[in-house]
């Protein structure tokens, strides 16, 4: 029998939750068979930062990246890998200069998609660069604010360009509040952007071909944003919001992504889904976490064991076409903008690929999330993230979610 080695390499920040999850079932889980009889053997291993010659051939065959977004010596170090050496990257920081939310408003607007009404204003305060100011005396054209803010119509948000994290973002009501806001800008890009008074907030986050719409509610403290209701939306709006996540994806070639759409009536309108840095921390994702372990390992091991090639080009083209039949509606645009995602991330391939490889991975997972080692991480986690007084709360929280999904997991295999 022929056996063949993966390393996957994981270049990390500050975050040991889902490192050490995804460790931990990459291990437990073994060998896994592939075409031809042969056995992949997996391991797993953190990049370290150093030197590195260019000429040099890379140890791994798949990275997870969760450090370049911000930390460019790696980030120079996956863009030689990905020319270089091929090695699959989730995701490729060829794909980052469109993970400011501005191209991908552009983007999605330009698919048809219901972005609301978006503006990008000028600079307020002027750049620290020695051309700035013989530049925006001759170029830059006086603009009327509030009639740009009253022809969106209040109330709006203004947010950076690149945002992240709530920086800079404000929901604006008046010209008052405009101004204030604007001023504070100071050198941060903004868009003004119309504000959907929606009735639900889907989150999707998707990893490789699957996707897990979550229900979001964004004025809550971090750990209870996601909240476990299996049956927020409706059918059809499920399967839009779904759609929307793995054709952001599939256009700009992100794997490991979150997409957010605000849900009101009928319609669904996406708001922020350039994440390509994704949270899936245990204290966020709670309930959700083993599945975005398990979906993580599920696709790097697909990745690896199938000889899927990483795709560097974008094949715009093909969206457009989509996008420019005038024969078809908003509807029959999402199926076909779904059947060239799907074909992109080749789920049904990878469907097979789990059923048939990766068979005893639930049961694996879920052995081990309701015994004593998920609990010590649990407990190492909420302890490394809260203060001291706060630990027998959270403990208690994490607890209580995670006994819910090892509950209904139990009863979701023993149907199946
Ligand atoms: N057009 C909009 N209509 C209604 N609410 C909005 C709109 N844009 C933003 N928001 C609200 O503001 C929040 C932050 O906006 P956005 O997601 O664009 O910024 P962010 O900095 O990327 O935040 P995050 O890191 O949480 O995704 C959203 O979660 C949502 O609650
Ligand atoms: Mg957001």
């Amino acid at each position: 029998m022929t056996s063949e080695r993966h390393l996957i390499g994981l270049l990390l920040g500050t975050e040991e939750d889902w490192p050490r999850a995804f460790e931990e079932i990459v291990r437990r889980l073994g060998p896994v068979p592939g075409a031809g009889g042969t056995q992949h053997v997996l391991d797993c291993e953190r990049i370290t930062i150093e030197p590195f010659w260019l000429r040099d051939r890379p140890r791994y065959n798949l990275v997870i990246d969760r450090l370049a977004y911000w930390y460019y010596h790696p980030r120079e170090w996956l863009k030689k890998v990905a020319l270089m050496d091929g090695v699959y990257l989730l995701n490729s920081p060829f794909t980052f200069q469109s993970m400011e939310k501005h191209a991908a408003y552009c983007a999605m607007m330009r698919l048809g998609l219901k972005v609301p009404d978006t503006v990008l204003v000028p600079y307020k305060n002027p750049l620290d660069n020695a051309r700035y100011a013989y530049t925006a005396a001759k170029y830059n054209r006086p603009f009327d604010l509030d009639a740009i803010a009253e022809q969106i119509g209040y109330p709006l948000f203004m947010k950076p360009y690149d945002g992240g994290a709530w920086r800079g973002v404000s929901r604006i009501s008046n010209a008052a509040e405009l101004h204030a806001a604007y001023d504070q800008s100071g050198e941060m890009l903004m868009h003004l952007q119309k504000a959907i008074d929606y009735d639900v907030f889907a989150r999707s986050l998707s990893i490789g071909a699957e996707t897990m719409v979550m229900r979001f509610q964004p004025e809550q403290p971090m750990h209870l944003r996601y909240a476990v209701d299996h049956a927020f939306l409706s059918p059809d709006a499920g399967a839009e919001v779904l759609t929307i996540g793995r054709l952001v994806n599939a256009f700009f070639r992100w794997e490991f992504n979150s997409c957010e759409t605000l849900v009101k009536g009928g319609e669904v309108y996406p708001i922020d889904y350039a994440n390509a840095c994704p949270d899936v921390a245990l204290t966020s994702l709670h309930y959700y976490f083993p599945w975005a372990m398990k979906a993580l390992v599920r696709w790097c091991i697909f990745a690896l064991v199938s000889g899927r090639r990483p795709r560097l080009d974008l094949a715009l083209d093909a969206y457009f076409e989509i996008a420019d039949n005038a024969s078809t509606c908003y509807s029959e645009k999402l199926a076909a903008y779904r059947e060239l995602a799907d074909g992109y991330f080749e789920s049904d391939r990878y469907h097979d690929f789990c059923a048939t490889n990766l068979p005893h991975l639930d049961e694996i997972v879920l052995d081990w999330v309701g015994g004593p080692d998920f609990d010590h991480l649990l407990i190492e986690t909420v302890r490394s993230v809260y203060p001291a007084h706060e630990h027998d709360q959270f403990i208690a929280h994490l607890r209580g979610l995670l006994g819910m999904w090892v509950s209904d997991e139990s009863t979701r295999l023993q149907a199946a």
